[in-house]
């Protein structure tokens, strides 16, 4: 056992975004990063601001490419241009990138984690580590204590994504049609960040269309989930769905097993207590929703339930809060695997 303290400079690339604002809220309730540096960088638009960490006040700096100098960790979370463009000069250099956006999440080379998952993998990295898409991570969790013990052979999902998702400007769009719909009780708005207006409505898109129809969002559940798991034959299919809340993004899987998972779900509500980040929700009226679920450092899984249309089915209600462990939490668990 390594008693050392974590003594590390750390970065955060993307700082003053929905996630960035995470990471510095989670490194500075987290003593075991009490000992580190923290430098923060963001566009020239946010440079100079102002940000309070551990009764300091840190400085936003502007990101420029020496941005990894005398840093040993860095959090990328400003788009997948920005860790395109600024990723190698640190990694180059020694500094270990963990980068939340979608670049390198298939690259052979780069390890997609998520610490209760494969936790092993991170030892591969070449000092770029991926963090993965945030539904995908809140299902993995769930499926890799079920795929243990009955082998999953096919996976159908349906997400219920949070504005914030989409970043601030998300969260900005829905509260703007709000106060719209406040102003003027018209039901209909302008929308520039959502293909749709998000206020009483439901948006099956997520990303820009493929050629095979599916969206970005769904793809990126379907391969990062077979890297993830080490399931390359996996059948999986979602549909993601952005829905108008603020925080939090739910998911309705239905699960085919190879091996029979009987009627028992008591042993299955079991299986997944035990199970590292989850909270079971054992109870069909205390099911989790979003807003509940906000700000917690869990998996909630409830409705747990055989499944009716597949013989060795099963199926459950999963929420997370995206911006934690869909994305900073993940990232700060995948740093502290180092
Ligand atoms: P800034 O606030 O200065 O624009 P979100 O995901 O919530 O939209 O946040 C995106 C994050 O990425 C913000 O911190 C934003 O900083 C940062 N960002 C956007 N463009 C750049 C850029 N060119 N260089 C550095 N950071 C950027």
């Amino acid at each position: 056992m390594n008693n050392q303290p974590f003594k590390k400079n750390l970065a955060i690339v993307g700082a003053t975004g929905a996630v960035g604002t995470a990471f510095i809220e989670l490194l500075e309730e987290d003593d075991f990063f009490k000992d580190c540096t923290l430098s923060l960088f963001a566009s020239s638009r946010s440079a100079g601001k102002k940000i309070p960490y551990r009764g300091k006040e840190l400085t936003i700096i502007e990101l420029t490419p020496d941005y990894h100098k005398d840093i040993d960790i860095a959090f990328f979370s400003a788009g997948s241009n920005i860790s395109k463009e600024y990723a190698h000069y640190g990694a180059e250099n020694g500094t270990v990138i963990i980068d939340n956006s979608s670049y390198f999440r298939l690259f052979d080379e780069v390890p997609l984690i998520v610490p209760e998952v494969n936790p092993e993998d991170v030892k591969k990295h070449k000092n770029i580590i991926a963090n993965p898409n945030c539904s995908t991570i809140q299902m993995c969790v769930a499926l890799k204590p079920l795929h243990d013990a009955y082998n999953i052979k096919r996976v159908i999902a349906s997400t219920y994504q949070a504005t914030s998702g989409a970043g601030n400007e998300g969260m900005e769009e829905l509260m703007s049609q709000v106060e719209e719909y406040g102003k003027t009780k018209k039901d209909t708005f302008e929308f520039s960040k959502f293909s749709r207006e998000i206020l009483f409505n439901v948006i099956p898109q997520i990303d820009v269309f493929e050629e095979n129809n599916y969206t970005k969002e769904e793809m990126k559940m379907n391969l990062e989930t077979k890297k993830i798991m080490h399931i390359p034959d996996l059948l999986i299919s979602s549909t993601c769905v952005r829905v108008p809340t603020m925080r939090s993004h739910g998911e309705a899987i239905t699960i085919e097993f190879t091996n029979d998972i009987e009627n028992d779900m008591t042993a299955i509500k079991d299986l997944l207590e035990k199970s590292a980040g989850i909270k079971v929700h054992r109870e069909n009226k205390d099911f989790p929703t979003p807003k509940d679920c906000a700000k917690t450092h869990f998996t909630h899984i409830g409705r747990i339930r055989k499944d009716t249309a597949f013989e060795h089915g099963l199926s459950i209600w999963i929420v997370a809060d995206q911006i934690y462990k869909g994305a900073s939490l993940n990232a700060i668990q995948i740093a502290k695997l180092l």
